[in-house]
């Protein structure tokens, strides 16, 4: 088992970023696939806390090597934050690769993104704000520019004034908005691309490579897959796939190269963002979750939408990822609560349904069916050894296994490296 894909199998904030981490202690290779700027995956290490949006989950490791791949959207301008604010703590990105493929994310996807949010008024996405939809559509429409043509003075200069000239159209005539000025754009990506022009190559052959040699690669996803464009909670998705399937169109490799794919869930149910959510608790129960654990976005500093475990969607991530195993997270938040249910089913006008719903207006109208189970009212986070969790900490992980047709791979009890108890070897 050397090359592992790790997915969020609910709405995000599973803590992906904890677990890639902790995984890469092992690892050559960390690779993200899809997504952009709008992920924020949180590591604790040595002490600090790094939000990293748009560098892999394994930077913190000297010897990583860490790929952006095609498929990510790349703001240049998140990026170089990043690796200031990695630096500022005595930490280096020199082990990071750029594809030369990906696309840029531009500020006419930013301004976009907010301006298409405004004029959707109340049937908004809750979007992060990054560009990341707009980019994507911008390489779907073929008038987005990837890093290739920016690192070329000539090329970029061209596909900039096309690019623009398109864009100051839509921004214009159909928002009413400020056309956008050339130069400036021009100055500010040549600087970026000066200082980043360093880390770009041709990940596919490097992807290729590593995962051909024996190395042991880790392929980070963002986002997860109730957010996934053809699968997810659609409108209320982001814009790529963040789904194991993903991985060799977002790196240039074969499906053979997957050995093992682990899905991240967090111990009860997150959203951020709008959109149907059955399990959610409008009430104390949902508030004292979000304030226990402190659920507000890495990216946007929002409250998190709280709620009740979702075995349905987690056993319909397990169906679109093929997950092997599950890394169940912040199992710890769930230390004081006298009982924990589990939505096992849904319940639509009087019928269980088979299946998750395509439509939202549906997923808006089930009725989550509970089991309750009593809860171990202890604390977990100093436990090493699976056996020594409550009797009832473990009852509430076997059900989640048991209902979701996937394995206990790893238990989480602490956003540290060390609050990490592993059941079945990865590697
Ligand atoms: P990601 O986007 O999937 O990487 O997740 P985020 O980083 O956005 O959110 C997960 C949050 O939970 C972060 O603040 C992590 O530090 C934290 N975290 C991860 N695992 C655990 C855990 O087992 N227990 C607790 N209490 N916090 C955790
Ligand atoms: P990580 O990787 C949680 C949500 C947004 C919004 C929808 C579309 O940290 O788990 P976008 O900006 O992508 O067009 O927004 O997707 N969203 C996330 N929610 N975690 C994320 O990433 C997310 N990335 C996007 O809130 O509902
Ligand atoms: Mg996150």
């Amino acid at each position: 088992m050397s090359n592992i894909v790790v997915v969020g199998t609910q709405w995000g904030d599973e803590g992906k970023g904890k677990i890639v981490d902790f995984l890469a202690a092992q690892a050559d290779v960390v690779a993200r696939f899809q997504g952009g700027s709008n992920a924020g995956h949180t590591v604790v290490a040595d002490g600090h806390k790094f939000a990293l949006h748009l560098l892999p989950s394994g930077i913190l490791y000297p010897g990583c090597t860490c790929i952006i791949g095609n498929d990510v959207v790349l703001d240049p301008k998140v990026l170089l934050q990043e690796i200031e604010e990695l630096a500022a703590q005595g930490k280096s990105a020199d082990g990071l690769r750029i594809s030369d493929r990906a696309h840029l994310v531009m500020p006419w996807h930013r301004l976009l993104d907010g301006l298409q949010e405004r004029l959707k008024g109340a049937a908004k996405v809750g979007t992060t704000g990054r560009g990341i939809g707009p980019c994507y559509a911008s390489a779907a429409d073929r008038v987005g520019i990837r890093v290739c043509s920016w690192l070329d003075r000539d090329t970029f200069a061209a596909e900039l004034q096309t690019a623009l000239a398109y864009y100051n159209r839509i921004l214009v005539g159909a928002f009413g908005a400020e056309p956008l000025e050339y130069q400036p754009i021009f100055d500010e990506y040549c600087g970026y691309a000066d200082r980043l022009r360093q880390y770009v190559t041709d990940t596919c052959v490097l992807a290729n490579e590593v995962v051909r040699s024996g190395k042991k690669v880790l392929f980070e996803g963002a986002q997860a897959a109730m957010l996934d464009l053809s699968h997810g909670t659609y409108p209320f998705v982001t814009s790529s796939h963040p789904i194991a399937g993903a991985v060799c169109v977002g790196l240039g490799i074969g499906p053979k190269c997957i050995d093992k794919v682990v899905g991240v869930v967090k111990a009860y149910t997150t959203r951020v963002g709008e959109g149907a959510f059955p399990t959610e608790l409008k009430d104390a129960t949902g508030d004292r979750i979000r304030e226990i654990a402190h659920e507000y976005g890495a990216t946007t500093g929002r409250p998190r939408r709280c709620g009740w475990f979702d075995a349905c969607v987690v056993r319909y991530a397990a169906l679109l990822n093929g997950l092997d195993c599950l890394a169940i997270t912040r199992l710890d938040i769930l230390d004081d609560f006298p009982e924990v249910k589990i939505c096992t089913a849904y319940r639509h006008n009087g019928q269980i349904l088979k299946g998750f719903p395509a439509s939202m207006k549906v997923l808006s109208e089930v009725e989550p069916v509970y089991e309750t189970l009593p809860g171990w009212m202890a604390p977990t986070s100093d436990i090493k050894q699976y056996d020594q969790l409550p009797a009832n900490c473990r009852r509430y992980v076997e059900r989640i296994a048991e209902l979701t047709g996937a394995r206990i791979g790893i238990v989480s009890v602490g956003p540290e490296r060390d609050r990490t108890i592993v059941c079945e070897p990865m590697f």
